[in-house]
């Protein structure tokens, strides 16, 4: 089927977070999309709505079903019922899990640049972030992770938790295999648990699988807690429906505890409908919108390579996300993010909230129509210019 996600869609005066900027700006900064979702989606939850009754729910057994056969036809990975929780959000998961996996004080390991939210669950839970940074090689150029430096954050004796992202958000990396089973081994070496945040697992270019870290060997499936939910994938956030899963008994009980009593646990009548449309008939459409993001991907890379040579991108196989590197701009583009919406509008992330190591870096958003994919880089290169050119003249 097509779908024209070269459809414009005005979100303002729809308490959309993105979209409530001033007149003129252009936001390309919060990880959302301005796609309507798939169909069935929509289709479902206008099928609930009908009904007319909204009181309390649990969570159905076709729930389950729709997560373990997404996770199995897709994924090829095995996910049994009762491994499975409802939650109504990653973060409201992390968050409790970070409160009941570790105590005040202890440390958190996050590998930066990392999304930020992470530091939020942390900090604000009285634990202390460990910022363990990925390398840059210039072979791509890349990050990968660094085992040596992990190892050592690893090995300090307050680290207990380590909060993964699978994909990475902002580097949009797919880790492979490798890399996550020696995670595996140094967390299971150091006695860390690990949280996968999979919540960007769908999106990756096309002929590209993720891998899920549980996936990768009985170490990793048995110190692990997974995130997981289809608020990235078919742009439903807002109807706080996610899940997490961990194998080993113990480790789920203790989620389970903490996620009853911090009481984000329990589907509203609308998360469970439109988690079960997007995993149970949503894949076409799915499908259909990662070739977009992909040609989109390239369309930015290629205009960034050609047009704005102060400007580097990544090698990237999943998210939606360009993390851009501006070090070679005036002040090793410190401040570029603030300066780009003062003086053109265009509202995207400064790097810096990903951990001390994003400071030279902006996260632009390319999950919206391509006209406008195009009218964001036309302002970068503005702002990249009138920076340069501005600096030219006082020096
Ligand atoms: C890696 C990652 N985890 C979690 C979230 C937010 O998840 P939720 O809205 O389910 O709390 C985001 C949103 O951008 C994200 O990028």
């Amino acid at each position: 089927m097509d779908y024209n996600f070269d459809q414009i869609i005005d979100r303002k005066s729809t308490h959309c977070e993105k979209w409530d900027v001033k007149d003129g700006e252009l936001p390309m900064w919060v990880a959302d999309m301005d796609f309507k979702t798939a169909p069935p989606i929509i289709d479902a939850l206008e099928k609930r709505t009908a009904h007319g009754i909204f009181g309390y729910s649990y969570v159905p057994n076709y729930w389950y079903d729709a997560y373990i056969n997404w996770w199995k036809n897709r994924y090829d990975f095995s996910i049994e019922k009762h491994w499975l929780i409802f939650t109504t959000g990653v973060i409201p998961a992390i968050s409790s899990m970070v409160r009941k996996l570790t105590t005040p004080a202890e440390k958190v390991l996050v590998q930066t640049p990392v999304y930020n939210i992470f530091f939020n669950s942390i900090v604000n839970n009285g634990r202390i972030p460990v910022e363990c940074p990925l390398k840059l090689i210039e072979d791509g150029p890349r990050y990968v992770m660094d085992f040596e430096r992990l190892e050592k954050d690893l090995s300090d004796p307050q680290v207990s938790l380590m909060i993964l992202c699978n994909p990475q958000n902002p580097g949009g990396i797919a880790w492979d295999k490798e890399s996550l089973s020696k995670v595996a081994d140094l967390c299971f070496k150091y006695g860390v648990t690990v949280i996968s945040d999979e919540i960007h697992c769908d999106i990756t270019d096309p002929g590209v699988r993720y891998t899920p870290f549980a996936s990768v060997s009985d170490v990793a499936r048995d110190i692990s807690v997974t995130c997981l939910s289809p608020s990235k994938s078919f742009n439903v956030a807002g109807l706080h429906s996610a899940a997490v899963f961990a194998a080993n008994d113990k480790l789920r009980h203790k989620v389970w505890r903490g996620l009853n009593t911090d009481e984000v646990a329990e589907p509203g009548v609308y998360a469970v409908e439109g988690a079960v449309a997007a995993y149970t008939e949503g894949g076409d459409w799915l499908d259909s919108l990662r070739e977009y993001l992909y040609q989109n991907k390239l369309f930015a890379v290629d205009y960034i390579n050609k047009e704005i040579p102060a400007l580097r991108t990544f090698e990237e196989n999943a998210t939606y996300l360009l993390w851009i590197d501006c070090s070679k701009l005036p002040d090793e583009g410190k401040d570029f993010a603030r300066y780009l919406r003062e003086k053109t509008g265009l509202f995207i992330s400064a790097g810096k909230i990903y951990g001390k190591n994003g400071v030279s870096f902006v996260r632009m958003n390319l999950a919206c129509p391509r006209s406008i994919v195009e009218e964001g880089l036309r302002r970068l290169k503005q702002g990249v210019e009138q920076l340069i050119n501005e600096r030219e003249n006082i020096s």
